[in-house]
């Protein structure tokens, strides 16, 4: 069986667009492959240098997705921090990492433009991080956006140039899980593209929204006059609420809301309406999932300990053959 790593972002909660693009398939994922999930806890300390939330966000994290439907039975969930090969096998693989090319790594680039005050030595090493965290499960595939690309491709860099230097073939080169059709992009509310939550606030729609905002959110979306010639092209701001329709409602309902746009009877009002119905029918059972794994303190913390143990596990191994190679310890 193929391993797959992916780590999470331990700031913001998830909102559809995450669901939908990245979730969703990990869920799915988790009965074919062995799977590797991480809070990356670390990383936020390249941006986020304030102890302050740090560790909510984390656990809000954690409980956002394990009340999606990532199974601690079926996949490994940890948090990145509780692994100390990891930051261990960051050490050896930052003597292989040259200085120019973390420079000029796109999201170093564009991370030292908003914060010229710190541009620190972990910044720069942002993809060395990512690397060990990949390398460390000598992990086959990894699902990871657009932007994440350039990284991945400096992790399999690196793990080339590693088993070259010690002759060893230690990593293998992981590449990008394609999600092919099933990678749905959730449309932000705005008309601006992409829902996400840099774009502005009532661009997205949490898991974690309450449903006056999520009806408040809905019905606040952009939206045009109304077709004029039956069957004409929708507009992308229609297109787009229909895409997120399409996501959350039954095929009834699409098809009724479809046919009346074609026949230019549609009422925005009751179209969005609908979808905020939807959109609250489909996060509620989330959000209710996430109330009660959260107060059940018990259960998190068995999930975040049994998850550690299985993940250092794995890292141990790695990390024995990684130190046996640059020649560490033999005695
Ligand atoms: N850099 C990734 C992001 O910003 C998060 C991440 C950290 C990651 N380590 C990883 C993703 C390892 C995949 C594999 O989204």
């Amino acid at each position: 069986m193929e391993t797959v790593v992916s780590g999470i972002r331990s700031t913001g909660n998830l909102h559809l667009g995450n669901y939908f693009g990245a979730v969703k398939n990990f869920i799915k994922m988790q009965d074919s492959y062995k799977c590797f999930f991480f809070i990356a806890d670390y990383h936020s300390l390249t941006t986020h240098p304030k102890p302050e939330n740090l560790q909510e966000n984390v656990i809000d994290v954690l409980v956002e997705y394990l009340a999606c439907g990532i199974d601690p039975k079926k996949s490994t969930i940890y948090i990145q921090s509780d692994i100390p090969e990891i930051p261990e096998l960051y050490l050896l693989l930052n003597m292989l990492a040259y200085k120019g090319e973390l420079e000029k790594c796109t999201t170093f680039k564009d991370k030292i433009k908003n914060q010229q005050q710190n541009i620190n030595a972990g910044l720069l090493t942002y993809p060395v991080l990512m690397a060990a965290d990949i390398l460390i499960h000598r992990a086959d595939k990894v699902p990871v956006g657009k932007d994440q690309e350039q990284h991945l491709e400096m992790t399999r860099n690196f793990a080339k140039r590693f088993n070259h230097l010690y002759q060893k073939e230690v990593f293998p080169e992981p590449s990008a899980f394609n999600f092919g059709e099933n990678l749905i992009k959730i449309p932000g509310l705005d008309g601006s593209g992409k829902m996400g939550k840099s774009e502005g606030v009532n661009n997205a729609i949490y898991l974690n929204d309450d449903e006056a905002i999520i009806r408040k959110k809905v019905m606040k979306a952009v939206t045009d006059s109304g077709p004029t010639k039956k069957n004409q092209e929708k507009p992308e701001i229609i297109q787009n609420l229909f895409t997120i329709m399409q996501a959350v409602s039954t095929n009834d309902v699409l098809e009724h809301f479809n046919n009346a746009y074609n026949d230019c009877k549609i009422k925005y009002g009751d179209f969005k309406k609908q979808l905020a119905e939807d959109i609250i029918t489909f996060t509620k059972p989330i959000k209710e999932k996430c109330d009660d794994i959260k107060n059940d303190k018990a259960y998190l913390k068995q999930v975040i300990e049994e998850g550690a143990a299985k993940a250092r596990e794995s890292a141990k191994k790695t990390l024995f053959l990684a130190r046996e190679s640059v020649g560490i310890k033999k005695y």
